[in-house]
């Protein structure tokens, strides 16, 4: 199996915790589009989607799939969504799509969240994909500055401005062993939006795309 083929299957067997009647969460990325082609053939079921960036929210309407403000919408079933890497106790790191607060912000709100990967995501430690960290743009030296003081090493992703309009600084080299104490430290910065740790918010299931077929692990 290539990895576009573990990623459509992953994408495919998400559709199995698609609750009829519900609004769902869809998240960014190559494994998220390929979950919002799938879907598009059970669009009936739903009663719509929450999209995490202006990218996915076209691609759903493009489907026919309706797609509602967070704001209009009182609950969120599930939410699906791919990762960058993945350990054994469901910690993310996000964010490589440059959509992290607002997959955050969804799989806040969700009941549970289902990620969706290939096995090239699955890690023992996170940090080898460098942190994307969302930030103000004026705070952009003083937050390098700070996050060069834990350890790590911040390169600006210049040229991206995210849906928020904020830049993204990617964080370099970190071994991360305490992912929740990391995600509250970087998110107590002033001038970060947010950080792509997903750990005090995990994900509930991780259905991950191997060679031998799609392993579910909770
Ligand atoms: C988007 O901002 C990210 O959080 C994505 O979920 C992540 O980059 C996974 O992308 P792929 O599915 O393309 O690997």
């Amino acid at each position: 199996m290539t990895q576009d083929e573990m990623k459509q299957a992953v994408a495919k067997a998400a559709l199995d915790y698609v609750e009829t009647g519900t609004v769902i969460g869809i998240g960014t990325g190559s494994t998220a589009n390929y979950f919002i082609d799938q879907l598009a053939d059970i669009k009936h079921k739903i009663e719509g989607v929450v999209a995490s960036s202006n990218a996915s929210a076209e691609r759903l309407k493009k489907h026919g799939i309706p797609v509602f403000d967070l704001n209009a919408v009182n609950e969120i079933s599930v939410y699906i969504d791919g990762a960058d890497e993945v350990n054994r106790h469901l910690h993310l790191i996000k964010g490589g799509g440059g959509a992290l607060t607002r997959e955050k912000i969804v799989a806040a709100v969700s009941k549970r969240f289902v990620c969706i990967a290939d096995e090239s995501k699955w890690v023992d430690v996170l940090g080898k994909f460098p942190l994307p960290v969302e930030v103000i743009p004026m705070a952009r030296s003083y937050v390098a500055r700070e996050l060069a003081k834990l350890g790590g090493q911040p390169v600006w992703r210049e040229g991206f401005i995210t849906d928020n309009g904020n830049l993204i600084l990617d964080v370099h080299n970190l071994r991360i062993m305490e992912p929740t104490k990391l995600e509250e430290t970087i998110n107590h910065i002033t001038g970060v939006v947010t950080n792509g740790l997903f750990a005090r918010r995990a994900a509930n299931v991780l259905l991950l795309g191997t060679k031998d077929g799609v392993k579910t692990i909770k």
